[in-house]
């Protein structure tokens, strides 16, 4: 079989040869035919003193026919069939998406590998199903997706971080050797965010060739980037199985998570511009089509102190200074008063709300909020009745001591009794008080993940998945933030089934422009929860002025993590203030085209939304200015054939400490052209270190 199958989107296309195995031949920029002597034109040369044939780099690279990288299957069947090699079966295609079904009969396995390039967005996802087609049981190791780069994809960015710290990035040279990230923490994690970028060497915010990866799932994983060393490279991607975790009874499957992945030529904003619009059209499902409600949480304002009466104060100064949702976090249910106890006792404390959660609920709602509730279903503490009760519920290896996270042990989700329970509390919740969102917390790694002595990271998060689906089916109208310690739970999958992330427990506004940019290249902003803290960060002790607190946190999905009641009457009119700028611009913020600016200042970070008819762009100095004056903001995205009314809707109040005469348009609104704003650009002032400044840009 020779055959040539080509996948088209909008902008791109992705041309396949399918000779014994399908190999990708290019993947980018958009071909308008192919050439009739393409397979002439790319055939390759074969190098002395090594393999005698050409090895194809494969939609699934095989060991056993010489691809001595990283394999994208691996396994055995009782220490055999350990070195499988394909045959392409048969092909089924359209213009925008193909099947491939390979079979290895010796082994007997059989891999179905599908593509899909969605046409709007230019985002390919791509996915593998092995299945065991012989008798005797198969032990798969590995099932990963494997797409490849050009070799003039040079660089790597990838991601690192920690709780408090996420999405942090770094730059890797991609000339020989490779990058790998192993994820063995049950979740998608603070660490290993399943996500990088390749690009052309020093690719940056607007320029440059990039191809952008993310893995869909919430458990284990492995993500890989390899230069072979004959040049071509290639990004792997899948989860990552433990020892004996996936046995293949004959006829059983396993289904490998998607992979998503496209390219621009237009740096890292060409990237997030696809994600953010196949995540809006394929990923996120809002129940209904409101604008996202500003939040009030609770944690960071009394923590475990609940007290109804204040409660209602606290939602009733929140109603005062626009906010729409309130939310109870930590603390409401029997017994817990501290983070030791009472995980898993899903019933309300009656000794701290004598009289129900109703009145409160009632009063946040009387007060035109929608009311919301904090739980961790996942988790059990030791000192709780549900642990008295179950102690072999939790997930874990018998005869092994297991170390505490947070004090508090992980629920075997794929026990049905013990998922039943958590759907009965969770169901009965849900339907006994008036709640419109939960926060779904998961505060600790999986440390031995054990269900019935087999290793279960893989049916833990399908279980988790499918208590989600099954309480989403039953209360269809409910929203839910996946937390997890704030940023430890963040991927597509997880998203199919929320309409929120917390991005970062981290409410230091300094600490979450870098989470927030880390974060806004693969999500959209109305699911990123950013909230306004107090004065002094509870997780930092830095301390930031309101303008800096409340511009980090507009350009998400907004909230306040404080109590009102203790705030000045000063503090309080900047959160309204704020709140009323957010609403002000919240159409454009959660549905325009989100990018960034290349700063020619690096302690600067610049970045904005437009959509067609207005831009709104925030220049944040993040330390001290580079030079003594700043450089002009060039609005590259502007349209040269438009003029604009150009006008600050915020800077800082107080005096700028650096700058003894400011520049007069600040207080004006000035007219200009788009090739002005482009070529020429606007003067920015001088801005203090940890202060911001949003430019509202307005078609004429
Ligand atoms: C961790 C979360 O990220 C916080 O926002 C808060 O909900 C606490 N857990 C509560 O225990």
């Amino acid at each position: 079989m020779q055959k040539i199958v080509h996948l088209k989107s909008k902008n791109h296309s992705m041309i396949i040869k399918v000779d014994r195995v399908p190999e990708i031949l290019h993947w980018g920029a958009k071909i308008a035919q192919i050439d009739p002597d393409l397979m002439l034109s790319t055939e390759r040369p074969i190098s002395q003193a090594r393999l005698d044939v050409d090895v194809p780099l494969s939609l699934c690279p095989e060991l056993g026919s010489g691809h001595f990288n990283a394999p994208g299957i691996e396994g055995h069947r009782n220490g055999e069939d350990w070195a499988p090699v394909f045959t392409t079966t048969s092909i089924e295609h359209d213009d925008n998406s193909a099947t491939f079904t390979l079979q290895d009969d010796i082994a007997g396995l059989e891999l179905l590998i599908e593509l899909q390039l969605d046409f709007n967005s230019d985002v390919v996802q791509k996915r593998i199903t092995v299945k065991n087609t012989t008798a005797g049981e198969y032990c798969l190791g590995k099932l990963s997706s494997t797409l490849p780069l050009p070799n003039h994809a040079n660089e790597l960015m990838t991601f690192h971080g920690r709780w408090c710290h996420e999405f942090q990035t770094q730059r890797l040279s991609f000339e020989h050797g490779g990058f790998m990230q192993e994820n063995r923490r049950g979740r998608t994690s603070h660490e290993n965010f399943p996500g990088l970028f390749a690009g052309t060497n020093g690719f940056s915010e607007q320029l440059g060739q990039v191809w952008g990866f993310h893995l869909g799932w919430s458990g284990n994983h492995q993500l890989r980037a390899d230069v072979r060393s004959d040049g071509r490279r290639f990004v792997q991607a899948g989860e990552l199985l433990l020892s004996g975790e996936k046995r293949l009874q004959s006829g059983e499957t396993y289904q490998s998570p998607w992979l998503y992945a496209t390219y621009s030529n237009s740096g890292l904003n060409g990237i997030s511009e696809r994600f953010h619009e196949f995540v809006r059209a394929n990923i996120i499902q809002f129940p209904n089509n409101k604008p996202r409600p500003v939040h009030l949480n609770t944690w960071e304002g009394i923590y475990f102190d609940h007290k109804p009466e204040y409660i209602m104060q606290m939602a009733t100064e929140a109603a005062e200074m626009g906010v729409e949702r309130f939310i109870i976090d930590d603390g409401w249910f029997i017994g817990r008063d501290g983070e030791r106890a009472a995980l898993g006792d899903w019933y309300l404390d009656e000794t701290k709300y004598p009289n129900g959660l109703e009145p409160v609920i009632e009063h946040v709602n009387n007060n035109g909020m929608e009311f919301g509730l904090w739980v961790e279903p996942e988790m059990v503490s030791q000192d709780s009745n549900l642990y008295r009760q179950h102690p072999d519920w939790v997930l874990g290896l018998q005869g092994y001591h297991q170390p505490s996270g947070r004090w508090q042990y992980v629920l075997d989700l794929q026990n049905q009794d013990c998922f039943n329970y958590l759907f009965e509390r969770l169901n009965d919740l849900l339907t006994r008080y008036n709640i419109g969102y939960l926060k779904w917390d998961m505060n600790r790694e999986l440390v031995q993940p054990g269900h019935q002595g087999k290793p279960a990271v893989h049916g833990q998060t399908k279980a988790l998945y499918r208590l989600l689906d099954e309480l989403q089916a039953a209360h269809p109208a409910v929203e839910i933030e996946s937390c997890s310690s704030g940023g430890g739970r963040i991927d597509f999958e997880i998203l199919k089934r929320t309409q929120r992330f917390w991005a970062s427990d981290c409410n230091d506004a300094l600490e979450r422009q870098a989470i927030q940019r880390g974060m806004s290249y693969f999500f959209p902003p109305e699911v990123m929860g950013a909230h306004i803290g107090p004065a002094e960060c509870h997780s930092t002790n830095r301390r930031h002025a309101i303008n800096m607190r409340g511009v980090t946190a507009l350009s998400g999905h907004m909230g306040v993590e404080l109590d009102p009641v203790k705030e000045s009457a000063e503090e309080k009119q900047a959160f309204a203030h704020y709140i009323q700028l957010h609403k002000q611009y919240r159409d454009l913020l959660h549905s325009g085209r989100t990018f960034r600016i290349d700063p020619a200042d690096q302690n600067q970070n610049i970045y904005g939304v437009e959509n067609g008819q207005e831009m709104l762009i925030t220049v944040c100095q993040l330390a001290m200015p580079n030079h003594a004056l700043p450089s002009p903001l060039r609005v590259s995205c502007a349209d040269e054939n438009a003029r604009y009314e150009v006008k600050i809707v915020e800077m800082p109040k107080t005096s700028f400490q650096l700058m003894k005469q400011r520049p007069q348009w600040l207080d004006k609104t000035m007219t200009l052209s788009g090739d002005n704003l482009k070529e020429i650009g606007v003067t920015l002032p001088i801005l203090d270190p940890e202060s911001a400044l949003i430019v509202h840009l307005k078609k004429m």
